[in-house]
């Protein structure tokens, strides 16, 4: 791997770079001199070479999006930070929260000036107690030192940041359930069009970001979109903080450029597969598409080889699974997950996620026949892609490639094979 600079962990050694006083030593708040010698359209059209892409799992290109706010409504427009992270096997959005929060406030102040916004609030998963407190003291600290408040460093531009802590609803990490929380209903996704960029809280134009996309952008603003895209990939540009999790013998995150194998990351970083060879990997949270180990074999950490693969980038944590995992088993994790946080507003996830998660259990049971594992497909073709929100859609894929990649550890359950069920499934 080509040296680089690490742009989003830089000071996650670094003693007390969660501080004011540590940030300011280490460059922190350098980003917002150029900020405001640009004009705002300026910063969109920085972040648009950039090709930056949201880093919450659908991959939006960062600086489009924030283009799509119109700035003739009158009204005030909004960025809320999705610090929710709730989806299952992810994990470095609360470290970024933890050991650099300046960061974020600095990322805040960069999306808010390009897209005219005076108040932006931060989501925060309401588990992540400690993150909370660190958010809270680097605005406090920020606001005393005007980079945060009336008129920032002199530069005419005035911006308040609030904290509003979550109640731990995976749904509202989805961003207009997100926005239906803060606005203090519950989280229900809201039918698009019209987009939050142009009706989102509380009826205003509204920016939804993740927290590595904001985190990404005061480097880009300070080094420019060029030396951005010079990392990674032409499709991948730009550093992310890749996770590993499951059977690997070192678990944890590291932040490189996009573009290495996978199976580079995962023997070198993950120093391989723990208890066995490798199975299967569900590659970025588990929304998405499980992978066979002979499919991981060409595989690289960048958006267009997870599609060219049949997957997704989703959130960049990758779960690791090895020969002894039982697929039913895992499946049924995840049947019973988004069963249990399906919001319940559209009948196909509603319905579709409890009975899929049914259906699992009969298999498991020993008390299905072929007809069940082919029911299941059915259900999964009725949730995808007719709902509100993609929650149905996020448990669909996992069941289709499931059952087509790793159909024979459920197989092995139907009445016909079954020799004996070892213990009884809830
Ligand atoms: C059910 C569900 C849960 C989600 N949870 C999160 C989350 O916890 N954090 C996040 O950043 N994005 C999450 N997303 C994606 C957001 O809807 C949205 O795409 C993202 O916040 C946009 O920011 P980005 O463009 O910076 O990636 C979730 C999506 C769905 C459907």
């Amino acid at each position: 791997m080509a040296d680089f600079e690490p742009q989003l962990t830089k000071r996650f050694n670094v003693k007390d770079g969660h501080t004011l006083k540590g940030y300011l030593a280490t460059g922190g708040y350098e980003s917002l001199k150029k900020l405001f010698t640009m004009k705002p359209t300026e910063v969109i059209e920085e972040v648009k070479a950039s090709n930056l892409k949201g880093r919450g799992g659908a991959g939006f290109p960062t600086g489009m999006k924030w283009s799509f706010v119109p700035q003739n409504t009158g009204k005030p427009i909004y960025l809320a930070v999705n610090a929710d992270e709730g989806e299952p096997g992810t994990f470095t959005d609360r470290y970024m929260l933890f050991n650099d929060p300046h960061l974020l406030l600095e990322g805040i102040i960069c999306a808010c000036f390009a897209i005219n916004s005076h108040t932006a609030y931060i989501y925060v998963r309401g588990e992540f107690y400690e993150q909370i407190q660190r958010l809270n003291a680097a605005i406090d600290e920020a606001k005393k030192a005007n980079y945060l408040g009336k008129n920032i460093q002199g530069s005419g531009f005035d911006l308040e940041i609030y904290v509003h802590r979550g109640a731990g609803a995976y749904i509202c990490g989805e961003e207009t359930g997100l926005l239906e929380s803060l606005e203090g209903k519950p989280g229900k996704p809201r039918i698009k069009p019209p987009f939050p960029a142009v009706v989102g809280l509380f009826g205003c134009p509204t920016i939804i970001n993740n927290v590595k996309t904001l985190c990404s952008v005061p480097w880009i603003i300070a080094n420019g979109a060029k030396a951005y895209a010079a990392l990674g990939t032409q499709e991948s540009p730009g550093t992310h903080v890749f996770g590993l999790s499951g059977h690997v013998n070192q678990t944890g995150y590291w932040e490189m450029p996009f573009g290495m194998p996978f199976m580079d990351f995962l023997n070198n970083y993950g120093k391989g597969v723990k208890g066995g060879k490798l199975k299967a990997v569900i590659p970025g949270g588990s929304s998405c598409p499980v992978l066979t180990a002979q499919e991981c074999e060409d595989l690289t950490l960048s958006y267009e080889s997870m599609k060219a693969h049949g997957t997704m980038f989703g959130t960049g944590c990758g779960i690791i699974m090895n020969e002894h995992t039982d697929m039913a088993k895992v499946l049924k994790n995840l049947t019973h997950f988004y069963s249990h946080e399906s919001c319940g507003q559209c009948t196909p996830c509603r319905e579709g996620t409890a009975w899929e998660d049914r259906l699992l259990k009969k298999i498991l049971n020993g008390e299905a026949t072929a007809k069940e594992l082919d029911l299941m497909l059915e259900v999964a073709d009725n949730m995808e892609g007719k709902t509100i929100c993609v929650l149905s859609s996020a448990l669909a894929m996992p069941v289709r490639s499931f059952l087509k990649k790793f159909r024979g550890d459920f197989e092995k359950y139907l009445v016909k094979n079954t020799v004996a069920v070892p213990e009884k499934v809830q």
